[in-house]
């Protein structure tokens, strides 16, 4: 039985960092372990100019623990009216990573986001020449569909027609949840990969209602049901390699998830590794970690690799019930690994 595990230290292709104090508060649990992370822009007001963005990366770095060498990838929040000179502009100059797609609504200050693709294929078109990656929130916003259903129905509705009409244009589909999304993204090749949460590896919808209404299980896309779980989990742990790791860590203070309408969003950022770790453990497959976590990703979006190491230990680590304001995902729980400091 393996106890100790060394990978090449990790990133994470997405998380909500935030701003102000809740910046100050989170940004080092992300730099303690990832040595990048994919921002995403859904401040208020979002990030949609390169200035912006520039100045929110200044902001971060500001934040972190003096030394902590992480380096924060920035997206553009596309709105219906997004610039396509603007966008190619800030790719060309290394500000922006990538774009981030919400339907309008979909979720958490997404309300500026796009109200239908059609007003954005100027932008895409750019982004397909400039080979900029566009990430996707892929659920549909349509009140008539069930929303354990809207990712499934983004699929066939919304992303099938869109990888048609720009049949270069990279994509990764953000935080899956569902079988339907994990056949879609293995049998695609190439240009289409997924980024999956620690939370949607270890909860299903039960765990929303476990002996009472669970705010801090709550996030968007929604949990699913066990079998979408598993097949999630299989995506992760099969080893192809467009499934990476994307925390999806999303604080909101305490008071705004326990709250008669709740806020969306998991805190997982200080556990996060330890959290996968447990489960490429359950499944037998701590050996492919390191290419989940360290590689996939970075490979995809052809950055080079990071050069240094984290050690997972068994023995654990006791999560603790607040960080902060805000409880974080697992809370009051063992995790079987930590990261050695
Ligand atoms: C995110 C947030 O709070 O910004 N919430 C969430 O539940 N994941 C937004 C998002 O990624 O959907
Ligand atoms: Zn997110």
């Amino acid at each position: 039985m393996t106890d100790r595990l060394t990978i090449r230290r990790p990133d994470d292709w997405h998380v909500h960092l935030r701003d102000g104090a809740m910046l100050e508060a989170v940004a080092g649990h992300t730099a303690r372990t990832f040595a990048r992370a994919i921002v995403m822009p859904n401040l208020s007001p979002p990030v949609t100019k390169v200035a912006a963005a520039q100045a929110y990366r200044e902001r971060i770095t500001a934040a972190l623990p003096a030394g902590s060498g992480f380096t924060p990838l920035m997206t553009c929040y596309l709105t219906d009216n997004a610039d396509p000179g603007e966008i190619v502009r800030g790719h060309a100059a290394g500000v922006f990573t990538a774009c981030k797609l919400y339907p309008a609504g979909a979720t958490t200050n997404s309300a500026h986001g796009v109200t239908d693709v059609r007003n954005i294929a100027r932008v895409l078109e750019a982004m397909q020449r400039a080979g900029m990656p566009l990430l996707v929130h892929g659920e549909v916003t349509d009140p008539a569909v069930d929303i354990f259903d809207r990712e499934a129905v983004f699929i066939e509705r919304v992303l099938r027609p869109l990888l048609r009409d720009f049949p270069a244009l990279k994509v990764v589909m953000e935080h899956i949840t569902t079988a339907e999304a994990a056949a879609f993204v293995e049998e695609r090749g190439d240009r289409l990969a997924a980024t999956i949460t620690p939370q949607h590896l270890h909860l299903s919808r039960n765990a929303l209602f476990d002996g009472g209404l669970r705010p801090h299980a709550y996030c968007l896309p929604v949990l699913k049901r066990e079998r979408h779980r598993l097949a999630v989990r299989r995506a992760a742990t099969g080893g192809c390699p467009r499934f990476f790791l994307g925390t999806d860590s999303a604080p909101h203070e305490v008071a705004r998830k326990e709250s008669g309408c709740g806020c969306a969003g998991v805190f997982n950022a200080p556990f996060a590794l330890e959290s996968y770790a447990a489960v490429f453990d359950e499944e037998g497959a701590l050996d492919r970690l390191e290419a989940f976590a360290s590689e996939n990703g970075a490979r995809w979006y052809g950055l080079p690799l990071n050069e240094g190491t984290v050690t997972l230990v068994r023995g654990g680590v006791l999560v603790p019930e607040r960080v902060g304001d805000v409880v974080p995902f697992h809370a009051g729980e063992r995790l079987g690994w930590r990261v050695e400091a």
